[in-house]
């Protein structure tokens, strides 16, 4: 079993530099069903990035990675309509390839998703609108098998709730559908405009709108090559796990305006922030004040997936935090494992009230899922003593070179293996 060691108290110090987003370079290898080529730039390393890769291979494309280029070709044709169900039940966002692979072959079946970490996972507003679109769609034995009769047509989807994934699976959908598609009450998240913005590079005609997406279907897409853009979660990742130390850090390559809810926390904590065109620098004080109350939102709202890194960063506040979560009603399943480091968190429902303690230690912990792992190097990075965090396989699914780069920052982390134990 692998296990992390990190040996908390030191600040962080030092430059960070932020990868592609884990969020918008799945949609985006989705994407790339429809067409022949895609060429991408700053491809982060992730097991979700590897569960994708493994997907588009099973579906007869060819993906090859050099360094943070990957590139997916599928010029011979999907040859399968059957989401393989190994990767597919390791990555939920799979449901992602069911919209490509319609607007592709008329005919997609995958297995039912299930639940996750996160609470139930329903795909209820995907179905909705790629009924809307033409597709008939049946459960079979666990198995959702979709079909179109000839092209989807374009129509018009108001979507009950922003969801992301149904969103970027109707602009995967829509973009070689017949007629225009109109999605009111969409997502309005940067990696669902990264989706459009590489259909766009295919040459599909798509404006968003604020809320409103405008997709007039197009015959043919042809390939390209596209930069996947900066991830949001994994700088204010890095911005919490500074400010927990108490730390000076400095985040390159990202795009300031995506944490525009996030960045006023920080500086309500007591930190000092500088943002430049692509930068942002912040220095901790020495113990950090609580901030009312933070409640997740969808874009342009403050992200759900940074509400754990953020909690773990108030754990050793002056003062207290409420935290509303909004999105899944299954968020805080990381604050069992921060009291067992000294935390003080009282849970209800979707609100967390955090009260900031003068001091957390080290204890062994489980990371429960990705932003929840997260959160917990963030607190044992501010705690006194030895942290052993298992089950960082979680982490490993949105962060890539996680471990070195906390090292470069000053963090003292080891990764161990520990031998099963054997029983004779
Ligand atoms: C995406 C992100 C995830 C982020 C989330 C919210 C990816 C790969 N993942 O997940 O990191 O936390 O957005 O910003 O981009 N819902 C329904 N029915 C549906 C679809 C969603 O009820 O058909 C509900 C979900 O249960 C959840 C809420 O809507 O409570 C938000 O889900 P959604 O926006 O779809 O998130 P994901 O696309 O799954």
């Amino acid at each position: 079993m692998e296990y992390w060691s990190i040996e908390g108290g030191r600040p962080l110090g030092g430059t960070a530099k932020i990868h592609g987003a884990k969020n918008a370079v799945l949609p985006i290898m989705a994407a790339s069903l429809l067409v022949d080529r895609a060429v991408l730039y700053r491809c982060p390393v992730l097991t979700d990035v590897d569960a994708a890769a493994r997907i588009l291979r099973a579906l007869g494309c060819t993906v090859t990675r050099c360094g943070e280029t990957l590139t997916v070709l599928n010029t011979e044709g999907v040859c399968c309509e059957t989401l393989p169900e190994e990767p597919a039940r390791e990555m939920r966002s799979s449901i992602l390839f069911l919209g490509a692979l319609l607007a592709r072959c008329g005919r997609a079946r995958l297995s039912f998703p299930g639940g996750c970490e996160l609470g139930p996972r329903p795909i209820d507003l995907h179905l909705m609108g790629l009924a809307r679109l033409g597709a008939e769609i049946r459960e079979d034995g666990g198995f959702l098998d979709c079909r179109v009769n000839g092209r989807l047509r374009g129509t018009q989807i108001a979507l009950p709730f922003p969801s992301v994934g149904a969103t970027e699976n109707l602009l995967l959908a829509a973009a070689t559908a017949e007629g225009e598609t109109i999605v009111t009450n969409a997502a309005r998240e940067p990696e669902v405009t990264a989706l459009a913005e590489f259909l766009n590079t295919c040459g599909a005609d798509i404006v968003c709108d604020g809320d409103r997406i405008r997709v007039r279907g197009v015959g043919e897409l042809h390939g390209c090559a596209f930069a996947i853009p900066p991830d949001r979660i994994e700088a204010a990742t890095y911005l919490c796990a500074a400010a927990a130390t108490g730390g000076e850090i400095r985040v390159e390559g990202v795009c300031p305006a995506h944490l525009a809810a996030v960045l006023p926390f920080f500086e309500e904590m007591g930190c000092r922030l500088d943002v430049g065109e692509d930068t942002i620098e912040l220095a901790a004080p020495r113990c950090l004040s609580g901030v009312g109350c933070v409640r997740t939102m969808p874009y342009p709202g403050f992200p759900t997936d940074a509400q754990a890194p953020l909690m773990a960063a108030l754990c050793r506040s002056e003062g207290s935090t409420l935290f509303i979560e909004t999105i899944f009603s299954a968020r805080y399943r990381h604050v069992g494992e921060l009291l067992r480091m000294g935390a003080c968190i009282s849970t209800d429902g979707r609100t967390a009230l955090v009260r900031g303690v003068g001091r957390l230690h080290g204890a062994g912990v489980a990371c429960t899922d990705l932003r929840g792992g997260a959160a917990l190097v963030v607190a044992a990075l501010a705690a006194e003593g030895e942290t052993r965090l298992c089950e960082t396989h979680h982490i490993e699914r949105g962060y890539s070179d996680f471990v070195p780069l906390l090292s470069a920052l000053g963090a003292e982390i080891t990764i161990l293996r520990q031998e099963e134990p054997h029983f004779v």
